[in-house]
């Protein structure tokens, strides 16, 4: 039950009445400072120059009619205008058992749409780092949660693995005659070094890549043993990310080479793109240089090497053409913000892009150490994402063994391993996307207040509840029901589930299902401490109680999921 659009729609209706246009679109926000109401109808003082009396009287008007059904409890209307409401607890109770029978809690959608998320997308031949968490698992997030709701999704990890550093790549290893590219990464340090100050190098390097553009035999067998051997270290951190991303899903920037030349020659034919002093260029109207004058872009270079830029305009005609996209999400840092504009407006004037098909980069922030420089080792340099990882499940190991003296090895492995990446991405996914946060390992693995480990004990401790008891037959006999207001808390709570998902599918905010879940878990605390579940003196009440216990497990685990993060059985 989307409770939300639900009320909306019933409201619109009512408005039409009053002769309100009917692009009027009432805001409902779920009412989280007084317990006594459960929404709160904003946005009707916005029509006072619209109708010939107050928005206060709309109001009453509105609350009027709704009165007139049976579903609310109670409806008042503040001076300040806006419209608060509180459900009847039948009402609540008729949705919250078709939810515990109903498959995928009856969330689902009515247009499916092609929704390709390109997320993570590393340059490849270094290390992934502690700037690539961000765009990884909030893109992650997006490609389940979209999943769930039944769009198909099509995710691409467009890595790079195309220009110049490979070129310099490519010249080292030439130089060198070293067939060993285990240490890639240090290669690629001495290559760079070499490229900022020896001009020879610079020559081969710049021959290399145009080389490798032209498939050159040679270039692309050193090419290819590089890219798999960095792919296959980059799987290691999905693996322990629990990234759903597979190598099916990579589609790099050298995929898009067969397409290069023929996109700078379609934007010339549609005099799109000049050439100016053997370079081909856009100029474009929306963007002005340092002088205030048109932004060229450059899509080739004299030597006629291609750029970031040229690869993307063919990446988003591929999409669009070949693999249909309704709708493309890009996780890509905020400083490609002017890149990704650009790119986007030149394939519009192409023509690539079909009018109904949806754009949108997700920005993020950045993460930051306490003294809100950006997040460094203590030497300065950057850190390692593996190390990160690593770290975060030795922590959670430490705490476990400390507290469970018997458990095997293999079982303190896998819950810290469970604990430790969860705690991590909940605490990156809980803070709102475009901010920057402070990475603070006090807070991450603390059992107290909004982080991962919190919402996994909650978890484990219904868990504990449930399968106490083996109720099995009785429990299609007896229905929810509510008994006490922390009944009444928590069922409004597990219905407001579905409202947090489509939010999520709108925004992708992953940090409003992050809040959602501490909610959930607080209202199931304050429930199982003030009403007995096993030890209710009636079967009745027993049922009801142990069912919304389910419930909320059920809840708890596949927001987890979508979030990325796995439940444990025990802490
Ligand atoms: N490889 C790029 C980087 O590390 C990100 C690529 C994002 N995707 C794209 N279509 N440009 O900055």
């Amino acid at each position: 039950m989307n409770i939300q659009k639900f009320l909306k729609n019933k409201i619109k209706k009512i408005c039409i009445k009053y002769n309100i246009p009917n692009n009027f679109d009432p805001i409902i926000r779920k009412n989280t400072k007084n317990n006594e109401i459960d929404y709160q109808v904003n946005g009707i003082i916005k029509l006072k120059k619209k109708i010939p009396y107050s928005s206060y009287q709309l109001a009453i008007n509105i609350s009027k009619d709704m009165k007139k059904s049976n579903i609310y409890e109670n409806i008042l209307v503040p001076p300040q205008g806006f419209i608060n409401i509180t459900l009847k607890s039948n009402w609540l109770c008729e949705h919250i058992n078709n939810m515990y029978f109903a498959k995928n809690f009856n969330i689902s959608i009515k247009n499916p749409k092609i929704i390709i998320i390109d997320y993570s997308s590393p340059n490849i031949a270094k290390d992934m780092h502690v700037g690539h968490l961000r765009s990884t698992i909030l893109g992650d997030v997006t490609a389940r949660l979209m999943e769930f709701l039944g769009h198909t999704v099509i995710r691409q990890n467009h890595i790079g693995d195309w220009g110049t550093q490979f070129g310099m790549l490519i010249t080292q290893l030439q130089l060198t005659s070293c067939h060993s590219i285990e240490k890639i990464e240090k290669i690629y340090k001495i290559a760079n070094l070499r490229y900022q100050k020896d001009p020879v190098f610079i020559k081969k390097t710049k021959k290399n890549v145009v080389k490798l553009q032209n498939n050159n035999k040679d270039c692309l067998k050193i090419w290819k043993l590089l890219v798999s051997k960095s792919i296959e270290k980059n799987n290691i951190i999905y693996k322990k990310l629990n990234i759903s991303l597979t190598d099916k899903d990579i589609r790099g920037e050298s995929f898009y080479n067969f397409m290069l030349p023929k996109i700078i020659t379609e934007l010339k034919k549609k005099k799109i793109a000049v050439n100016y002093n053997g370079s081909i260029i856009v100029y474009l109207n929306k963007f002005k240089n340092r002088l205030g004058k048109k932004m060229g872009v450059v899509i080739q270079k004299k030597d006629g090497a291609f750029l970031y830029t040229t690869i993307d305009i063919a990446c988003l005609k591929y999409r669009c053409n070949i693999l249909k996209a309704n709708r493309i999400i890009y996780y890509i840092d905020n400083r490609q913000k002017q890149h990704l504009l650009q790119v986007w407006e030149i394939a519009k004037l192409a023509q690539y892009i079909p009018n109904n098909t949806l754009l949108e980069h997700h920005t993020f922030g950045m993460i930051l150490c306490k003294n809100k420089k950006p997040f460094k080792t203590r030497h300065g340099k950057t850190i390692k994402l593996i190390d990160l990882l690593n770290k975060s499940i030795d922590k959670a190991k430490k705490i476990i063994k400390n507290k469970h003296q018997k458990m095997t090895k293999n079982e303190i492995k896998s819950i810290a391993h469970n604990i430790g990446i969860g705690a991590i991405k909940y605490f990156d996914l809980s803070k709102n996307r475009t901010s920057d946060y402070i990475f603070d390992w006090d807070q991450i693995l603390s059992l107290n207040g909004n982080t991962a480990p919190y919402i996994q004990y909650a978890y484990t401790r219904i868990q504990s509840i449930i399968n106490h008891d083996n109720l099995s037959h009785e429990i299609n006999i007896y229905p929810i029901k509510i008994f006490t207001k922390f009944e009444r808390y928590l069922v409004l709570t597990i219905l407001q589930f579905e409202e947090t998902i489509f939010h999520l599918e709108k925004y992708g905010t992953p940090h409003l299902m992050c809040n959602y879940l501490y909610d959930l878990a607080g209202k199931f605390s304050k429930f199982y401490e003030n009403c007995s579940i096993l030890f209710a003196k009636k079967i009745h009440i027993k049922i009801s109680r142990i069912k919304l216990s389910i419930l909320t497990a059920k809840v708890i685990k596949k927001g987890l999921y979508i979030l990325g993060i796995n439940t444990v059985k025990k802490m």
